[in-house]
């Protein structure tokens, strides 16, 4: 077994990235310097935390399909169960979700301690959840419902100084002619059609229906959105096409979007999905995405929900490897947030009210050994040498202080090596008096005495004031 120190010199500020010659239009990525890069991505950086919405006419299925449950992500249930598109968009005029509320879902993420919202303007069965032009199977046009929630959410982010950022599905759209459509987990992203009605060309997809929904999305909601998410690439999506929508995005010097819109543009950030990156991305600003349960859109019987303490102790491995995290929510046919999500993210809110200080605008550990190694023994999926992931502690990192997330609280003393910085004191989070605790320092090694007992059982975090 051996320990990787890793990520330690991460993004401090942004390495120039070399302009890409196979950008047909250079994307701002490819112009920026590296100051305007961190001035763009300062308040990203700052937040760490962000609510993913998946939210559609999926949530009417709510993953049955003709009496039967349909496996896989909710979603996505249109593919996995090859459903015509004229049965699929006649849920439209059955979706009034009056039990949306789009105050309480904002209150709900700042109560969580989030600081950006992402939501699913359209996914991939290509239903717009806002007033569009551009399509009219949208949720202001095609249903009874009639309100744009993505509007409601600007006024209620803009108000309670939350970001908000649209996802949106460029490339797979199972209902427009044309529109790409990849078989679920084959990473061979090549379109396959179930119907006759999905055929068409994808050029001509993107040209009546995706670029003029974005300019709809880029202009109709004020400063937002902060962020736009694609998703799933496909090759229909060459650097030509994907150049016209840069040129748009150039358009929006303060736009964030991620590495997902294919046509070898790498966007601002890595999006690791279900998974924990073991070291992160050095050099590279990443993001999480999480579902609390096994779907990202809503599933009557999907109850399969992580704790709270594995939710904060990922929060918590993310920042300490100088990542965010993207936690989704999936909302019922009603609009309504299913209560184990609302309960957790509550919850983590908690947590955060005493202990956001070791997470927010903080930097990655200065040690990485915490983290785990990579095993001797077993090997991964693609042969190469595990990853075991070690749980006791993690750590973030202030310009003036150490923070150590404890999560197996140690009998008596915490011992640490290799501490790079000189310790003047050591105090807990949680206990509001900060009371000194006994602490010893010789060389680059430090002891602090613990009380017997942690103060959270989640996470308590041991602060190690220094001096340079
Ligand atoms: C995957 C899924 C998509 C989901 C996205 C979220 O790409 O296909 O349904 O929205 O992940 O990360």
């Amino acid at each position: 077994m051996f320990a990787a120190p890793f990520c330690n010199a991460q993004l401090e500020t942004s390495p120039p990235i070399p302009a890409s010659d196979s950008h047909p239009v250079p994307a701002i990525q490819d112009t920026e310097t590296a100051a305007q890069r961190d001035a763009r991505m300062a308040w990203w950086r700052e937040a760490r935390f962000g609510m993913f919405i998946h939210w559609g006419l999926y949530s009417i299925p709510a993953g049955t399909w003709d009496g039967k449950d349909i496996s896989g992500i909710g979603e996505w249930i249109m593919n996995n169960a090859s459903i015509p598109v004229a049965d699929y968009k006649a849920l439209a005029p059955k979706f009034n979700p009056t039990g949306f509320s789009a105050h309480d879902i904002v209150a709900l993420a700042k109560s969580a301690g989030m600081k950006y919202i992402v939501i699913t303007s359209k996914h991939h069965d290509g239903f717009a959840m806002f007033d569009s032009k551009a399509s009219d199977f949208n949720i202001v046009a095609a249903t009874p419902f009639k309100r744009d929630p993505l509007k409601e959410l600007a006024e209620e982010a803009r108000k309670q100084g939350l970001k908000l950022g649209f996802y949106y599905s460029q490339d797979q759209d199972w209902t427009a002619p044309g529109g790409a459509a990849a078989p679920r987990g084959n990473h061979d992203p090549v379109t396959h059609h179930w119907d006759k009605a999905q055929d068409g060309d994808f050029a001509n997809y993107l040209h009546t229906k995706a670029i003029p929904q974005l300019k709809e999305l880029l202009s109709n909601y004020g400063e937002f959105p902060a962020v736009i998410w694609f998703d799933t690439p496909t090759k229909d999506m060459t650097p030509q096409l994907a150049g016209e929508i840069v040129a748009l995005l150039n358009q929006h010097p303060n736009l964030i979007w991620n590495n997902r819109l294919g046509g070898s543009y790498k966007g601002d950030t890595e999006t690791p999905e279900q998974f924990i990156p073991p070291q992160g991305y050095p050099g590279r600003d990443w993001e999480s995405c999480m579902t609390m349960n096994d779907t990202w859109g809503f599933k009557s019987y999907d109850t399969n929900f992580k704790s709270t303490e594995t939710l904060l102790r990922n929060l918590i491995d993310i920042a300490s490897k100088g990542g965010n995290y993207l936690l989704n929510i999936g909302p019922d046919s009603h609009g309504r947030v299913p209560k184990p999500e609302s309960e957790r993210l509550q919850e983590m809110g908690a947590w955060l009210k005493v202990n956001g200080e070791a997470i927010y605008g903080t930097r990655p550990t200065l040690f990485g050994a915490e983290a785990g190694a990579l095993s001797a023994t077993e090997k991964d999926k693609k042969g190469a040498p595990k990853f075991i992931s070690a749980w006791d502690w993690r750590s973030t990192t202030s310009p003036d202080k150490i923070y150590i997330e404890i999560f197996n609280w140690p009998k008596g003393t915490f011992h640490l090596d290799k501490v790079p910085r000189k310790v003047t004191s050591a105090y807990l989070l949680a206990d509001a008096a900060h009371k000194p605790l006994k602490l010893t320092q010789s060389g680059d090694s430090v002891d602090v005495q613990l009380p017997a007992k942690a103060l959270d059982p989640i996470a308590t975090v041991l602060v190690l004031e220094t001096s340079k």
